[in-house]
């Protein structure tokens, strides 16, 4: 499925300014997750043990294609609009855009690196592997935050509420159109992680007010099988981390 490219400058037709952004920062809740993960699952990889960096190395891939794919989505959605809407805000703007360069040179440093450690299990190409990949955590935890302070309360404002949602069915067209080269699990994952990210005495509610009855049985009756299959393979030894 191709989502249409939204368009910037002035309001669509038939819909108004204001929309509820509070999903952003479930989405963000996955990233601090998965890089504060990331590297120590890296380190526990034992010496030459190659079947276990090719587990861990397929979690490392689908972290990078998904950070890829989230900040090419806002940068698609987000900037040109709040500029042009909210001149006001076009400083904050032009620092996000040079946060993102700033993580995709990160990543463009780090995703070479993958290949030759999973394929050795070198302990000295891991530890260099997770040494980046704190560095890239860093950046990227300093950038959610600024995101979540300074252009999520202007995206509010300003954005029309089917604007805002274009972000995140785009984001499910771009994982189910990969999904041969992610793998037939990664409907289930982002799922799963989605629903790791909220509290779980509020999950309950969650899930009801946000995911549509059919997906809801879809994933009692499949994909949670799926994530959980998922998590113990990259958690045999020891329980999931809770993301909150
Ligand atoms: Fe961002």
């Amino acid at each position: 499925m191709v989502t249409k490219l939204p368009s910037s400058g002035a309001m669509p037709e038939g819909q108004e300014a204001g929309c509820d952004t509070s999903g952003l920062i479930l989405v963000h809740r996955i990233f601090r997750w998965l890089y504060s993960e990331l590297p120590q699952l890296i380190r526990e990889v034992k010496p030459a043990d190659t079947g276990r960096a090719a587990i861990v190395g397929r979690y490392a891939n689908l972290d990078f294609f998904a950070l890829h794919m989230h900040h090419e989505t806002e940068d698609l959605a987000l900037w040109d609009r709040l500029a042009s809407r909210d001149p006001g805000c076009a400083l904050h703007v032009e620092q996000m855009r040079a946060e993102h360069a700033e993580v995709a040179s990160h990543l463009a440093r780090i995703e070479p690196q993958l290949p030759p450690w999973v394929a050795s299990a070198d302990t000295e190409r891991g530890e260099t592997l997770a040494r980046d990949i704190d560095a890239l955590r860093d950046t990227l935890t300093a950038h959610l935050g600024h995101e979540e302070s300074a252009i999520m309360p202007v995206a509010g404002a300003v954005l029309s509420q089917q604007e805002w949602d274009w972000m995140e069915q785009h984001t499910r067209a771009e994982l189910s159109a990969h999904r041969k080269e992610l793998g037939r699990d990664i409907m289930a994952l982002q799922a799963g992680l989605l629903i790791a990210s909220v509290p779980p005495d509020e999950r309950q509610e969650w899930m009801r007010a946000n995911i549509p009855m059919p997906i809801r049985v879809l994933y009692q009756l499949l994909l949670k099988r799926q994530y959980d299959r998922a998590m113990r393979d990259l958690y045999p030894d020891r329980p999931v981390p809770a993301m909150v």
